[in-house]
């Protein structure tokens, strides 16, 4: 049975319970995070951390835990759960008000919450052959930047690319390329690798960054801003990045294929330097 963090406890899984006041289950108010841990190590921890104080920020919600706080309660759960490869997902919600009311309580504690799951790596098929998307108009709000537990517009989307026949939704707005339903989106035209800005449009992701920095470390170009949709369309390569798929190559949109078809170079050079890249945490 999976050990999970609840307000300051360490239980089983199927202890945890939660007040029906509790504003992430009424109004979906709370932020989260997922960290992925390979052999026991946290990747990108403090990135992340700092993107849940931002998400925190944005949403006026007192972090209850510093750095040193997150790290020990993090380096808990995975130790209760076994170690291993491990996607850690934690929540804070702003607390149980006394009654449903839109206006913030006052004096609550926020609710935490965290468990570890084994993590999803990409198959061997999914590697070597890429991956299906469907293309969505992206209906989100505004704030796509705030890691918001309040996903139903991805939900939706997802849901409507799983349908399609597609792994994700490849979401654009007005015209131009923003991210995927729960992943970021880039593209590679003449072996130049192109990313949409991290505003207020896309989540910021840990994993974009770090294949940018990856990206630059070995000389690949690129360069970062809006990308049209006709230029998707035309890409010689897409790449979808996120915390639990690493690098994907996306090699069918819509039902046709992306460039060659098979996933290309630029995506092979990345996922060899991203399995490097892991495999030095654990020396
Ligand atoms: N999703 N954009 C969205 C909308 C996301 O939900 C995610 C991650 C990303 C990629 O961010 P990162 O590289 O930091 O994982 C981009 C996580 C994995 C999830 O919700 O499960």
């Amino acid at each position: 049975m999976p050990v999970v963090y609840l307000n300051g406890d360490y239980i089983a899984l199927d202890q945890a319970r939660i007040s029906v006041l509790d504003r992430g289950f009424l109004f979906g108010d709370g932020v989260y995070e997922v960290l992925p841990v390979y052999g026991g190590k946290p990747l990108r921890l403090d990135e992340h951390l700092a993107r849940l104080q931002r998400s925190c920020d944005s949403i006026r919600l007192s972090n209850p835990l510093d750095r040193d706080g997150w790290a020990a309660v993090i380096g808990e759960v995975v130790a209760r759960n076994d170690g291993g490869d491990l996607a850690v997902y934690w929540q804070i919600t702003r607390g149980v008000g006394a009654k449903r009311d839109h206006t913030f309580p006052q004096g609550v504690a926020p609710t935490v919450f965290m468990m570890a799951s084994p993590l999803p790596l990409p198959s061997s098929e999914q590697l070597e052959r890429g991956i299906t998307c469907v293309s969505m108009t992206d209906n989100r709000w505004l704030r796509c930047d705030i890691k918001a537990i309040a996903l139903l517009s991805n939900l939706l989307l997802r849901q409507a690319a799983i349908d399609g026949g597609g792994m994700e939704a490849i979401l654009f707005r007005d015209g131009y390329l923003t991210e995927g339903a729960a992943s970021n989106i880039m593209l590679v035209k003449d072996g130049k690798l192109f990313a949409p800005p991290k505003d207020h449009l896309i989540l910021p992701g840990i994993t974009y960054d770090l294949v940018l920095e990856l990206d630059a470390r070995h000389g690949v170009p690129f360069e970062v801003r809006e990308v049209a949709e006709a230029e998707v369309r035309n890409a010689d390569e897409l790449l979808l990045t996120s915390s639990t798929k690493e690098v994907l190559a996306i090699t069918t949109l819509d039902g046709k294929p992306v460039g060659s078809g098979r996933p290309g170079p630029v995506f092979r050079l990345l996922h060899e330097l991203y399995q490097q890249y892991k495999a030095k945490l654990s020396k």
